[in-house]
């Protein structure tokens, strides 16, 4: 294949130069579209994303305004090109799992996953308490191992991890301990010797209602199914049962009775679990977080991600998990390290969202601009103002487009891009840009136009 499909064309310079952007040239796959509302970000976003799916690349476009779906706006796709997910209260056609673990990047395994949780839980809930946490941390722990999957044993991660739902049924479960002052080790045992004792004399009422009936022919095949000795074992097994059993059901009454008599479980750490436990029931009555339809996106397909119905909160949870399912799907999908061309990419137009989700290092976002590379993964990126991306991500980004910007804005872009003052008012909105591929100086660019022009 020519590496034609990699060149896309951006506009013309002042020179009436045609400007191209070849995607095997670039040190990173990052690309940042940086400017005022109405500047022309989203026009150009939409532009980049025709480019790259030209080029074969996958991208997922979360979609905050709807003017990401597929329609008018776009010149060079079809519908066919498109995959459309929604995340909504009603009517969502896919889902993501906070549970799961990722076992094949270098940052992945169990401890990651225990704080990946934690972390969707405290952005769908922000005022979680630092105790609130400890408990939460500690539920999914238990919940992991209920499921097999232990924290020192490597080789039970890959298991089918447990959902959502699980960590309230194993909150329930410690609550019950908390509140009847038992284990739950004997409740079990209690329930299970209850049912051993119901079926064992189920069988023994039937034996005796055959035995006593009139009917001869029926009594001769009972006697030929059950000897008299198997008939007295089975009623020493009921004794031995209800023996246990009421052994069991006494350390029941004794924890019972000493409990409140200096054994009480501390109210603060019921008050906790239940706080958690909430948080986790809201999560789960939103129906974001739970269902068979997973998110993946669509290998060569523009993935329009809908969350536009979701509250503040909401948006951030799904777009932290949804990265991280990015990141994992994007290594899981790469057959060759290093190719040099990307892969996947990642659109988020609006700074406000991802500014959230790339707090920490360890955030699927941040890992995405800093580790993608390696593995053809990338973002493309809308923001007003330069202060919404930190540092380190900008500092990653190989593709800059810096639109137009209000005059109070100039000595930030100076000090950030170091574009000055004359370069930038000579930009005109909806129209150019000042763009820089690999750390060149900015060249204003007529952008999206063609010399002659088509
Ligand atoms: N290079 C361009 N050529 C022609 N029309 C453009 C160009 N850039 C932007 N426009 C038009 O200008 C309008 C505003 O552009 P756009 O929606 O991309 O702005 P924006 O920077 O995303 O604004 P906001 O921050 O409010 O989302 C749109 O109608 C768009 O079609
Ligand atoms: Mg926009």
């Amino acid at each position: 294949m020519s590496g034609a499909q990699y060149d896309f064309h951006v506009g013309i310079t002042r020179d009436v130069d045609d400007r191209f952007i070849n995607l095997k040239d670039l040190v990173n796959f990052n690309m940042g579209v940086f400017g005022q509302s109405g500047s022309g970000k989203t026009y150009t976003l939409r532009r980049i994303i025709q480019a790259l799916h030209r080029a074969n690349v996958t991208t997922v476009v979360i979609d905050t305004q709807g003017d990401m779906k597929y329609g008018a706006h776009y010149d060079a796709v079809g519908p066919g090109d498109f995959a459309h997910f929604q995340f909504a209260y009603h009517g969502a056609n896919t889902c993501l799992s906070p549970l799961e673990i990722d076992t094949l990047s270098d940052s992945g395994g169990y401890y990651p996953a225990i704080q990946r949780a934690i972390k969707a839980v405290e952005y769908f809930h922000p005022a979680l308490g630092y105790r609130q946490r400890g408990v939460l941390e500690s539920m999914l722990e238990e919940t992991y191992t209920r499921f097999g999957i232990l924290r020192d044993k490597p080789e039970t991660w890959t298991r089918e991890p447990p959902a959502l739902s699980d960590v309230v049924d194993t909150i329930d479960l410690k609550l019950k301990e908390l509140y009847t002052g038992l284990s739950e080790d004997i409740l079990t045992k209690c329930f299970k010797l209850r049912r051993e004792v119901a079926a064992l004399s189920g069988k023994i009422d039937l034996m005796d209602e055959v035995i006593g009936s009139e009917d001869a022919a029926g009594r001769q095949e009972a006697e030929l199914e059950m000897t008299g000795a198997q008939y007295d074992a089975l009623k020493n097994r009921l004794e031995d049962k209800i023996a246990a059993l009421s052994n069991e059901a006494g350390k029941y009454v004794e924890a019972e009775a000493r409990r409140g008599v200096g054994n009480a479980p501390s109210g603060k750490t019921r008050e906790w679990l239940e706080l958690v436990r909430m948080t986790i029931k809201d999560m789960l009555n939103t129906s974001l977080f739970t269902g068979a339809n997973g998110f993946h996106p669509i290998e060569g397909k523009i993935n329009v991600v809908d969350i536009r119905g979701l509250s503040d909160n909401h948006q951030q949870t799904v777009v932290y998990l949804l990265l991280g399912q990015v990141f994992k799907d994007g290594i899981a999908t790469c057959r060759q390290l290093n190719a040099g061309v990307p892969r996947l990419v990642a659109v988020l137009d609006e700074a406000k969202i991802y500014k959230a989700v790339c707090e920490d290092s360890m955030s699927p976002f941040p890992r995405i601009v800093t580790e993608g590379r390696k593995f053809g993964l990338g973002a493309l990126l809308g923001a007003q103002t330069s202060s919404q991306v930190s540092k380190e991500i900008l500092s990653n980004i190989a593709v800059q487009f810096v639109l137009s910007m209000p005059s109070n804005e100039l000595p930030a872009v100076k000090r950030v891009f170091g574009i000055n003052e004359k370069q930038m008012t000579a930009l005109i909105p909806k129209s150019d840009g000042c763009l820089s591929v690999n750390s060149s100086e900015y060249e204003h660019v007529h952008l999206w136009q063609w010399d002659p022009p088509r």
